[in-house]
C-alpha cells in the first residue's frame, strides 16, 4: 500500500507503508555522537578526515544492519522516496552492485547512468552530466573516477544538498572499501590495536592500500606493506607503516594478509618484469602462511587475478579467506552509509 509523504521537495511521494520502519537498537545507533557527526558532514570523500568515534558509528551501524539482512528483515522504511544515482567513470563489480542492494534495502530508488550509452559518449563534459543529474532531485550523487580528487569537484558543482560519496577515485581513496575491511577484520579479532596488517602488491597505484592505511592507522594497526620496490613507495613510512620487499619476512607473525590486485598495465610500464616474476614472488599462497600468526586471514578487495597475486586455493579456503565476507560486508557499510547520511533528521 502507497502513502503520500511530504518529507521534502525532492523526494518521491510515495512510502510503503507495510515495509517494517527502523528498529529502536538501530535508531540509538543513529542518535550516537558519531553517527551524528558523520552526518554533518554530508559527504564521504575520504577517511582520512573521519574520527575514530564516526568510523566505529558507521561500522556498529553496518553491523546491526548485517543483522537484520540476515535475518531476512530487510528492505526498512528508511529512505523511503528519496534517489540515489551512481556514477561509475571506471569499471566496478562489486561497489557498485551493492550500493545499489544497499539503496533498494533501505526503500530509496537507484539511478544507475550507464555511461558508457550515455551523453558522456556524445561529449557532454562530467560536469555537465553531474549538473544533468543533480538536477534530478537526488540525495546523493555516488561517483568511482579515475582522476583523484574528482569528488571534491563533483562537490563543487552539485547543489549543497546533494550528498557526495567517493566510490573510489584514482589512487587517493576507496572510503567504503576501507570501512568494509575494517568491519571484516573486527568480525574476526574485536579490536585491530597491536594487529599485524600486512598489504602486499601496489601500493603505490592502489587506493584500497592508501584508505585501509590511513583508516587502520587510526585505530592503533601494525602496518607491513610489501612489493616489489617500483610499487611501493618511496617514505612510505612516514605514514606509520613498516615496508618490505621479501613477502616471506613481511608475513611473519601477522594476523591479517591484505593481497592486492596486480594492475597488469605496470608491466607495460616496466614497474615489474613479469606477471610471471612477480606472482613468483609476491604471490600469497598457503606456503607463505607457514610463518604468519596461527590465527591469520586473509582478505582481497576484489577483482582476483587469481594465480597471480593470489593463489585459487588460498582465495576459496573458507577457513583462511575473508574474501566473500567482505563483499557482504560491502552491503552492509554501504547500507550505514547511506542511512546516516540521507535520513531525514539532524
Ligand atoms: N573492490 C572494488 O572496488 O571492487 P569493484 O572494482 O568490483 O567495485
Amino acid at each position: 500500500m502507497r502513502e503520500t509523504s511530504q518529507e521534502t521537495s525532492q523526494e518521491i511521494s510515495t512510502t510503503d507503508v507495510t515495509l517494517p520502519s527502523i528498529p529502536a537498537s538501530l535508531q540509538s545507533l543513529l542518535d550516537s555522537d558519531g553517527a551524528r557527526h558523520f552526518k554533518r558532514r554530508r559527504h564521504l570523500i575520504d577517511v582520512e578526515a573521519l574520527s575514530p568515534s564516526e568510523i566505529e558509528a558507521i561500522v556498529e551501524t553496518a553491523r546491526s544492519l548485517k543483522t537484520l539482512m540476515m535475518q531476512g528483515q530487510l528492505p526498512l522504511r528508511a529512505l523511503s522516496g528519496k534517489s540515489v544515482a551512481t556514477l561509475f567513470y571506471e569499471n566496478s563489480t562489486r561497489t557498485r552492485s551493492s550500493f545499489e542492494l544497499a539503496a533498494a534495502n533501505l526503500d530509496a530508488h537507484v539511478l544507475n547512468l550507464d555511461i558508457n550509452s550515455s551523453s558522456v559518449v556524445k561529449g557532454e563534459t562530467i560536469d555537465d552530466t553531474a549538473r544533468t543529474i543533480s538536477a534530478m532531485g537526488v540525495s546523493a550523487l555516488i561517483q568511482r573516477h579515475a582522476q583523484s580528487g574528482s569528488p571534491e569537484r563533483l562537490n563543487e558543482i552539485a547543489p549543497p544538498t546533494i550528498s557526495i560519496i567517493n566510490a573510489g577515485d584514482g589512487w587517493r581513496g576507496h572510503p567504503t572499501q576501507a570501512l568494509l575491511d575494517y568491519m571484516t577484520m573486527i568480525e574476526i579479532c574485536k579490536s585491530v590495536e597491536g594487529r599485524k596488517i600486512v598489504i602486499v602488491g601496489d601500493i603505490k597505484h592502489s587506493r584500497v592500500a592508501r584508505s585501509n592505511i590511513s583508516l587502520l592507522k587510526k585505530f592503533g594497526a601494525d602496518i607491513h606493506v610489501c612489493g616489489p620496490p617500483p610499487l611501493v613507495p618511496y617514505g612510505i613510512e612516514s605514514l606509520g607503516v613498516r615496508s618490505h620487499y621479501e613477502l616471506c619476512n613481511a608475513v611473519e607473525g601477522a594476523d591479517f594478509i591484505m593481497a592486492l590486485r596486480l594492475q597488469k598495465e605496470r608491466q607495460k610500464q616496466g614497474l615489474i618484469p613479469s606477471t610471471a616474476d612477480y606472482a613468483h614472488l609476491y604471490r600469497v599462497d598457503h606456503a607463505c602462511l607457514r610463518m604468519a600468526g596461527s590465527g591469520v586471514r586473509i582478505l582481497h578487495p576484489g577483482p582476483i587475478n587469481r594465480g597471480i597475486e593470489i593463489t585459487g586455493a588460498l582465495a576459496d579456503d573458507p577457513a583462511l579467506s575473508l574474501i566473500t565476507t567482505q563483499v557482504t560486508n560491502g552491503i552492509a557499510v554501504r547500507m550505514a552509509v547511506l542511512l546516516i547520511l540521507l535520513r531525514n533528521g539532524d
